[in-house]
């Protein structure tokens, strides 16, 4: 009898769930078709001008984050229906007043206000590849939160972020602003940033759309110069990357940004394959496209459009959407659809895009509803921000090298003095990196690093301090007095690295070493034979082998935003272990570049630098990175067994463990970020020598060890052939779990089908 009632109860349970299920799609499909009817009746209202106009977008008159054109006629646009979207309009009183003068055109169409919120709005976080070395997608998202509050509050809407492009060539500038070399990472990150920005879902208050991009491969630019072509293959564009971008729409992205490159000769912008076909089509995005900066115009310059009328009709016809200050959809875009050039549905479904973002963000009931002076006022000093924003900054940091001098001490029994050496040692603004608001009351908020390590230390301790010189300079005159206060110290601290506007949009640099005579003033100090531990504050990995070889210690800052000195000091003193592990792999030279660790072995493979003899190596540089990727110290040290499988031999679409244990034989509790790689050992195309295919972040205490346990599936195994099919091949695969890509223990297993 119970087994019946238990049975019935089952039933009824299903019939309740499955009914609640059907009601929930119900109300998404009623929601849909609500929204659409919504937007097809504004688009029926609405003329082929008020179209376009939705389809453009213009820089506000403030400030510009690109070269810009000079229109006194903006505002009188804005009331006549002529604009859709403003970027760089920021603030709740300039929002209000802009989206005031849409409010005049005659449909009331309100505007988009979009912004590069990069790495944070009013509390400024470390750089995008700082917090990539995190490696903590929790810690990433909760950044990203924190942006879409503060800036929400400040009238934005939209961030053109985050920027998802695999970048193996610390020469580009805007390595800066991705999540580095690696797409598996890459693609959790993206997805982090993207639930980040837009939150518990679009029309939400503090839920800002985020923008994926540059769409595509723009992080492949030849030789690392920003705005250069690319050319690569279709499998190497879907297999490194497009995985990101994916992963960003999958995440629901409302939007993308289209990119100043040629992929394979034809510009991003007016490339059919990349928007139509993959993005709208292949994986089916409702959001809209933007094109970069003028981009739509740049395809004159590229030689790939005669003049803008033409460089509109190949924008529009390939699938983008919106054009970014270019000004040749507003110009020529009308006419293109009378001359029967762009289809009326190539328009519609364009504005179709956009409008659909601005009912989905509320705005069409209450155009103002992101401009509120309160929350703006609530926002910009929030301290629980600062916090988030000082969390972040201790998980980037990457400790490079420790001879035993790190964590210091608080306090000491005698008297102690810190040398404080350095550009960076009283800087503020060069802590925030290069998209970052210098606010005028900003100082206020940055701590200094010379303020966190005073604000730690005890009363025993003095800090004497001396810059040395400035950071790109050629000047030596303060190198005496920084060697006097390192002579007179127990221990010297030296900041060197690059400002602010070094790493960036349109900062590729051909000499990524230390800049101006930074090393050689690390030089001067080092001779003192004091313990010298030396922070890099940087957008890029650089090039510093010297100080790598002689400093006592070694801790890569990257730009680390508002909390820099303060979680500076943290680590320094042991008050935050340090576990951020390298994103990218730090070359020995310029000449080494591009160098990452997921290459393929070639043909004639060297096993080591003395095995050079008609070898794929460089006969005067070494085959390894000074860094490898995944690479970072921790004050515990971490032990890894061998890996147990729980199959050696799996066949078909199965499951296997792969188990190490890792022990912290240090003295400090720690957390480590345990890798997992795997190199398919033979391929019907070549495999690279080790990919990352899986993480964990863990925290060991001193002396105690955790098993850790990974999952690998035939997922995992799978690749895209030379016919672009995705799929995984049986045969012998190599299973690595360490410490960085460099330092794996490994164990092979074969797969059949
Ligand atoms: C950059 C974009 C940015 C846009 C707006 C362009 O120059 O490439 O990443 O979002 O400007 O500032």
């Amino acid at each position: 009898m119970t087994k019946y009632i238990k049975i019935a109860g089952l039933l009824l349970m299903q019939v309740f769930v499955t009914g609640r299920l059907f009601a929930q799609h119900r109300t998404q499909v009623t929601r849909a078709s609500l929204l659409e009817h919504k937007v097809d009746s504004v688009l029926q209202l609405m003329t082929l001008d008020e179209k376009v106009g939705q389809m453009n977008q213009y820089n506000g008159p403030w400030a510009a984050t690109g070269p810009l054109t000079n229109d006194d006629k903006l505002l009188d646009q804005v009331k006549s229906g002529k604009v859709g979207s403003m970027l760089n309009v920021t603030g709740v009183k300039r929002t209000r007043e802009l989206q005031q003068l849409a409010m005049q055109s005659r449909l009331k169409i309100p505007l988009l206000f979009g912004q590069d919120v990069i790495h944070g709005y009013r509390t400024i976080f470390p750089i995008p590849l700082g917090e990539a070395a995190s490696w903590d997608m929790n810690a990433i998202e909760k950044s990203a939160r924190v942006a879409a509050i503060e800036s929400s509050a400040s009238g934005v809407h939209w961030t053109f972020a985050p920027m998802v492009d695999i970048a193996r060539d610390p020469r580009w500038g805007r390595v800066m602003e991705g999540a580095g070399e690696d797409t598996y990472l890459g693609s959790a990150i993206a997805t982090a940033r993207v639930k980040g920005f837009q939150g518990k879902g679009l029309g939400n208050t503090d839920a800002v759309m985020a923008c994926a991009k540059h769409f595509a491969a723009y992080g492949a630019a030849v030789g690392g110069r920003d705005y250069n072509s690319v050319d690569m293959s279709m499998r190497q564009l879907y297999e490194t990357y497009l995985p990101p971008f994916k992963a960003a729409a999958d995440a629901g992205a409302a939007t993308f940004m289209n990119s100043f490159n040629d992929l394979n000769g034809v510009p991003a912008t007016g490339n059919k394959l990349l928007q139509r076909d993959i993005l709208k089509g292949q994986w089916n995005f409702k959001g809209f496209v933007v094109s970069d900066w003028g981009s739509v115009g740049e395809m004159i310059p590229h030689g790939f459009a005669k003049d803008n009328y033409e460089a509109a009709m190949l924008a529009a016809n390939a699938g983008s959407d919106m054009d970014m200050e270019s000004r040749s959809y507003i110009n020529n875009l009308a006419r293109l659809v009378k001359e029967g050039k762009v289809k009326m549905a190539v328009i519609d479904d364009a504005v179709r895009r956009i409008l659909r973002k601005k009912f989905e963000m509320g705005l069409f009931d209450d155009p103002y509803k992101f401009s509120n002076e309160e929350r703006e006022k609530q926002q910009w000093n929030n301290t629980a921000n600062y916090e988030v924003a000082k969390d972040m900054a201790r998980k980037s940091m990457v400790l490079l090298k420790n001879q035993n001098v790190l964590p210091l001490a608080k306090e000491t029994h005698a008297p102690r003095i810190i040398g404080l050496i350095g550009p960076f040692a009283k800087a503020k603004s060069d802590h925030l990196g290069f998209w970052s608001y210098d606010w005028p009351d900003d100082s206020s908020r940055i701590v200094s690093v010379y303020d966190g390590i005073q604000q730690k230390t005890g009363a025993n301790t003095r800090l004497f301090y001396a810059k040395g010189c400035n950071i790109n300079d050629t000047v030596r005159s303060g190198f005496n007095e920084a060697v006097t206060v390192a002579a007179q110290s127990d221990i010297v601290i030296i900041t060197v690295g690059e400002a602010r506007d070094m790493s960036g949009e349109a900062k590729s640099r051909s000499n990524i070493h230390l800049p101006g005579v930074q090393e050689e003033l690390v030089k001067a100090v080092v001779a003192t034979g004091k313990p010298v531990i030396v922070l890099i504050s940087a957008g890029r990995p650089l090039i510093f082998n010297w100080t790598a070889d002689n400093a006592t210690a070694v801790i890569y800052t990257w730009w680390l935003g508002t909390a820099a000195g303060e979680a500076i000091a943290d680590v320094l003193f042991g008050d935050y272990n340090p576990s951020g592990k390298l994103p990218m792999s730090f070359p020995l030279s310029e000449g080494q570049l591009p160098v990452y660790y997921n290459h393929y072995n070639t043909g004639r493979p060297a096993k080591n630098d003395d095995d050079r003899f008609y070898r794929s190596a460089y006969t005067d540089l070494s085959l390894y990175p000074k860094f490898p990727f995944g690479y970072g110290l921790s004050y515990g040290k971490f032990d890894y067994s061998d890996i147990t499988l729980s199959n050696k031999n799996p066949k078909g679409n199965t499951t296997v463990t792969a188990t190490v244990t890792v022990t912290n034989n240090g003295n400090y509790d720690g957390e480590e970020t345990v890798q997992l790689y795997i190199r398919d050992m033979v391929g019907s195309v070549v495999r690279p020598v080790k990919e990352l295919k899986g993480f964990q972040k863990v925290f060991i205490k001193a002396g105690e060890s955790k098993t850790i346990t990974f999952t690998i599936n035939t997922e995992l195994l799978k690749f895209y052939n030379d016919q672009l099919q995705f799929n995984w091949e049986p045969g012998d695969f190599e299973i690595m779990i360490g410490t960085s890509s460099a330092d794996v223990k490994s164990v092979m297993l074969s797969w059949s089908k």
